[in-house]
């Protein structure tokens, strides 16, 4: 596995619980360090139990070594990131490029080089390319085969997927994958094969869909707003239909995370050079991108626009639970806005103190949700963790009347009336 963050490291792990042996490799040495020792870089459920589990059966090896942990494989899969260029709209494929490169050089028998990461289509043909020039075409196979995981979820996705798919141009590198995935095909996994582009574009189709269910979700949801309907019954009786599915369908903050912000982009782009317009998908990024101006025009209406010295304390900044990942949240958007506005901004998140807000003179970390509440004005649920999810609040406020935004809608209404707090919700009654 070469790149050992949320894709090849639960990847590598899941493969060698499978029974077999794997390198986890990554040019990050402290991170390769770590976790010799036994010390995982990402916040996931789960995983140092079955890293350790893994180690300790000598299955599981670390490395920075990729010419050697790729001599010794027969099995090569790329899991590198793919951001979006600065400032653009593309995928910046540098990294796999690079990978390619190293890769061409360390070719000593057959071996099936696989793009895990989410790459553009023809990005396969490009590897191709770069092996080409220093290897004979019977050396190597590449495939894609792209992978759905989500973080918080990583293991028990990957576990039980709903579908493995394998892009590949060969009969051979096919009949080698299947049988590598096929104890979880066994437990009911689809195998899908198809062209190598028609498994990269798989993929992006499939997240900018799913991006496409959150955005309609969050547009309803304003529309709920203004004729006091709750959206979550919109969502229910939406989501009972097999054609729709219910999942996805939660209103809530902008999507953000690691993957849809950046898949979306890449895939018009990539439609954009095929002289095809996505509009859906491009109009999906606006009203996404538009919708954390939306909470925030909100939050104003809700403090009567008197911000300056407000204290705001937001519970989780994580762009969804069980994650750490801080990737396009759309608190780095908000949290940001408003201490411009002089508010007060304290943070609780369970997976702890957040560098991205070191440069917010009043932005403060506080290690517990008591601490985190104290004095607080208003107080914002921006993300969905069990954590926050029964609070008792006359409890931890001592009574005094404070402000509760609730972006996830985790709490009744009708109780915090009860309670005499002055609730806010999305998509539900104003
Ligand atoms: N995070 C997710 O939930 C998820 C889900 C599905 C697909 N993906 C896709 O998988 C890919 C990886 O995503 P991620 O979130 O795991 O990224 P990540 O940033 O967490 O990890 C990438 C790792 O690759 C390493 N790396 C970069 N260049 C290297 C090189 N030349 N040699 C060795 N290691 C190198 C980096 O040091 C880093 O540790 C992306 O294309 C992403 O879109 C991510």
């Amino acid at each position: 596995m070469i790149g050992t963050g949320y894709v090849g490291l639960v990847s590598g792990v899941c493969f060698s619980d499978l029974g077999n042996d794997v390198i986890c490799v990554d040019k990050d040495t402290t991170k390769i360090n770590n976790l010799k020792k036994g010390i995982i870089p990402i916040y996931e459920p789960g995983l140092q139990e079955l890293v350790l589990k893994n180690v300790k059966n000598k299955r599981l090896m670390f490395s920075n070594d990729l010419k050697n942990s790729v001599k010794k494989s027969d099995i090569i899969f790329i899991c590198v990131g793919t951001p979006t260029k600065n400032g653009g709209k593309s995928a910046d494929l540098s990294q796999i490029y690079s990978v390619a490169k190293e890769l061409a050089k360390s070719l000593n028998k057959f071996k099936i080089i696989i793009t895990k990461s989410t790459v553009p289509v023809t990005t396969g043909d490009e590897v191709e390319k770069i092996l080409n020039q220093k290897n004979s075409k019977n050396k190597f196979s590449v495939v894609s085969n792209p992978e759905f995981l989500r973080e918080g979820e990583a293991i028990r996705d990957f576990t039980f997927p709903d579908r493995v798919v394998i892009g590949s141009n060969d009969l051979k590198s096919n009949k080698i994958l299947k049988s590598l995935y096929s104890p979880l095909i066994a437990k009911g996994a689809k195998y899908v094969h198809t062209s190598r582009k028609a498994a990269e574009l798989i993929k992006y189709a499939s997240n900018a869909f799913l991006a496409t269910k959150i955005t309609f979700i969050n547009e309803i949801a304003n529309l709920c707003e203004q004729i006091n309907i709750n959206v979550d019954d919109i969502a229910i009786g939406m989501g009972l239909d097999q054609r729709i599915g219910s999942r996805f369908l939660r209103a809530g903050p902008a999507f953000g995370g690691s993957c849809f912000p950046k898949d979306t982009k890449a895939i018009t782009s990539t439609a954009d050079k095929f002289k095809t317009n996505l509009s859906v998908i491009k109009s999906v990024i606006k009203s996404n991108e538009n919708r954390s101006k939306l909470l925030l025009k909100r939050v104003y209406e809700i403090l009567n626009n008197k911000i300056k010295n407000k204290q705001i304390s937001f519970l989780g900044v994580t762009f969804k639970a069980n994650t750490d990942d801080m990737r396009d949240s759309s608190s780095l958007t908000m949290i940001p806005q408003l201490s411009k506005k002089g508010a007060l901004i304290r943070y609780f998140d369970p997976t702890g103190f957040k560098k991205d807000f070191i440069k917010y003179k009043n932005v403060q970390y506080k290690e517990t949700i008591d601490e985190c509440l104290a004095k607080a004005d208003l107080i914002i649920i921006h993300t969905e963790w069990n954590d926050f999810k029964s609070l008792n609040f006359k409890k931890l406020l001592k009574n005094k009347r404070v402000i509760l935004y609730d972006m996830r809608n985790l709490y009744s209404p009708m109780k915090m009336k009860k309670q005499n707090i002055k609730y806010f919700s999305v998509g539900r009654s104003l």
